[in-house]
């Protein structure tokens, strides 16, 4: 059974970053000390659990006065890649009561997972990109549950 959940205590956390260090530093070759940054303190982390054990992660920051929020450091463990998991983590976060007047989802997809994200409703805009080596591209989708205009 996959549970997607807010990370509440410093155990989640712990489990979060475990994953994310061993996807992005592991499998990606991400300097831990880029992996980490000082809006994990900020962040609002999620935890994707399969039969209780943790598979998966994302965070969410606030941006432009809590007019967007940006999407980041969506991980999900090597062997549990395929069940839907991702995608019950994005569609956790779109519908987190704390953000339903955001106007806009952001995030910078690796180029790679570019089509996972189209496939949830995300659009790529500008110009690929380079972060900590690997190529990006800036997306975003409309909050449908927010009533603010542009
Ligand atoms: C990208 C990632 C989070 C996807 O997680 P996942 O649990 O395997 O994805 P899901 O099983 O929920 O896939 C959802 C859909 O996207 C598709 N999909 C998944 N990964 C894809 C990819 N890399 N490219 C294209 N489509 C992809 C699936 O086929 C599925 O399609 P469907 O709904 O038609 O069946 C996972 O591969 C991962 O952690 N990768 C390493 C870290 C990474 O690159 N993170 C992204 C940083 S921007």
């Amino acid at each position: 059974m996959i549970t997607i959940r807010a990370a509440r205590t410093t155990q989640d956390l712990e489990e979060c970053l475990r994953i994310r260090e061993e996807v992005f530093v592991g499998e990606q070759d991400v300097p831990l000390d880029m992996e980490r940054d000082t809006l994990d303190s900020q962040a609002l982390h999620f935890i994707a659990l399969a039969d209780g054990q943790p598979v998966g992660t994302a965070r969410v920051v606030l941006r432009d006065g809590g007019a967007s929020a940006k999407i980041g450091r969506v991980a999900v463990r090597q062997s549990n890649r395929g069940f839907g998991i991702g995608k019950r983590l994005i569609a956790a976060i779109e519908e987190t009561p704390d953000l339903g007047q955001v106007r806009n989802f952001l995030l910078d997809a690796q180029s790679h997972a570019q089509q996972f994200y189209a496939r949830l409703g995300y659009e790529a805009y500008g110009e690929e990109f380079m972060d900590a080596g690997i190529p990006h591209r800036h997306m975003k989708k409309r909050n449908g549950r927010s009533v603010a205009f542009d």
